[in-house]
């Protein structure tokens, strides 16, 4: 099947971008050395649909150095870089995915790399495995299995599970320790307000941040808010998070008081319509929303198109909807991921440790072809550990070891 990309002859550019991350993802290229030898992927093919920027194309890459057939397409429309996918088709490999793709588009590009009939799956939000089972059921035989990468990709997946619909093993690699107290808090911490700031370049000390959801992800936002100089308010459904939110320091409201007061709003819930019209009629002129959950539902854009007297292009990546009262609310990257949509994505470093774990969970797929018990696998604690000590180990750190003594004081 023919890649379907924007325009190879960006791939000098892609290159680069692969090549700076490269050199910051020491695990990766460990990772990928043994792959080099041990060839585990031989004879297989990969589907993967994960936001296609430069860390996801190195990872590609290191599947393929492990002898995979790799089959690629991006799994949000606004985040896959084309200069990146340029490269990829450049070295040989397959991609399907566009910046900007339509609806129709985007379905297409799913459905190639299920059509070539993959035996392992590399997901992000669950849409190749709603796919597979959806439209191409006689494709799944030939899958050993996957690795999903989102909290919201496990929600669908622990969701066809419950209906026996899950017709192949999934590893959840999110759940694992060394992808969500990193990945989820620190990545979207960081790359969150990269989105924000290289978008606006406005001013974030003395305003007023809101947060939507206090899990892994928003604790990253609200705390790099503070660090940035924010009030941050929270806004949570959950009763334990939201007192947590209070003894880290954030006012928590309802959203629809919180509206009244925000100049910058971030959802990152994984949840849907968490800012409607309700809210964003009582928002002061000039209040900027984005979302960092996996989905465009967060913020209700389609209201405030349906609503607004005007819209106008703010700047590159910002629409301005003018409501009846005559406000100006605006929206980055419509709404989708404004890390992957107006940014480069987590930084190297976190993905090193978020993808060494998607390289090594496929390997324990490999492993144990047909031996894995239930269809929902969580990262084995050695992989985890393994992936923490080499960390540690690059990042030149070193932790004291137990005693005889003190191990049997400890566990008997
Ligand atoms: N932008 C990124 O790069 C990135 C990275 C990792 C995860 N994600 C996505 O971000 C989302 C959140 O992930 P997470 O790991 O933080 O999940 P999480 O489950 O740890 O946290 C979600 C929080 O949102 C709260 N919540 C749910 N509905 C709400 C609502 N209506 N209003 C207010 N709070 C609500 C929940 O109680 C929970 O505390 C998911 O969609 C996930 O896939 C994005």
């Amino acid at each position: 099947m023919i890649s379907e990309i924007r325009d190879i002859n960006l791939w000098e550019s892609g290159r680069r971008k692969i090549d700076w991350v490269k050199s910051n993802m020491p695990l990766l290229r460990s990772i990928e050395e043994e792959f080099s030898v041990t060839k585990p992927f031989s004879g297989l093919k990969v589907a993967l649909s994960v936001h296609l920027e430069a860390k996801t194309a190195y990872l590609c890459g290191v599947m393929s150095a492990g002898g995979a057939e790799m089959h690629i397409t991006g799994s949000n429309p606004l985040s896959t870089q084309d200069d990146v996918a340029a490269a990829l088709v450049h070295e040989g490999l397959n991609v399907y995915a566009w910046y900007n793709a339509s609806d129709e588009e985007y379905h297409r590009h799913t459905s190639r790399v299920i059509e070539i009939s993959p035996n392992i799956i590399i997901d992000d939000g669950g849409d190749l495995v709603s796919l597979i089972h959806n439209e191409y059921p006689e494709k799944i035989k030939d899958v050993i299995g996957g690795c999903e990468e989102t909290t919201t990709g496990i929600l669908r997946l622990k969701a066809m599970n419950k209906e026996n619909r899950l017709k192949f093993p999934m590893v959840l690699v999110n759940n694992a320790d060394c992808k969500h107290l990193f990945d989820n808090r620190y990545g979207t911490g960081q790359s969150v307000w990269d989105g924000i700031n290289r978008t606006t370049n406005l001013i974030i000390a003395g305003k007023y941040v809101v947060v939507a959801g206090y899990g892994w992800c928003g604790k990253g936002v609200a705390m790099r808010a503070k660090g940035l100089g924010a009030k941050v308010i929270v806004t949570e459904i959950d009763p334990v998070k939201a007192m947590e939110a209070v003894m880290d320091g954030f006012e928590v409201m309802k959203m629809t008081q919180a509206a009244k007061l925000g100049d910058f709003f971030i959802t990152v819930t994984g949840c849907r319509d968490v800012i409607t019209e309700e809210s964003f009629n009582v928002m002061k002129d000039g209040a900027i929303c984005c979302n960092a959950g996996h989905f465009d539902v967060e913020v209700d854009v389609a209201a405030l198109r349906q609503t607004a007297v005007e819209t106008k292009l703010a700047r590159n990546n910002i629409r301005g909807y003018k409501l009846s009262n005559g406000r100006w609310i605006y929206v980055i990257a419509e709404g989708r991921l404004v890390n992957l949509a107006a940014g480069d994505g987590h930084p190297a470093e976190i993905m090193d440790m978020s993808f060494a774990i998607q390289a090594l969970s496929a390997l324990h797929l490999v492993r144990n072809k047909g031996g894995l018990n239930g269809m929902i696998i969580d990262v084995p604690k050695e992989v985890d550990n393994e992936v923490a000590v080499r960390m540690l180990k690059f990042w030149g750190v070193e932790t004291d070891k137990l005693t005889d003594e003190q191990e049997k004081y400890l566990f008997g």
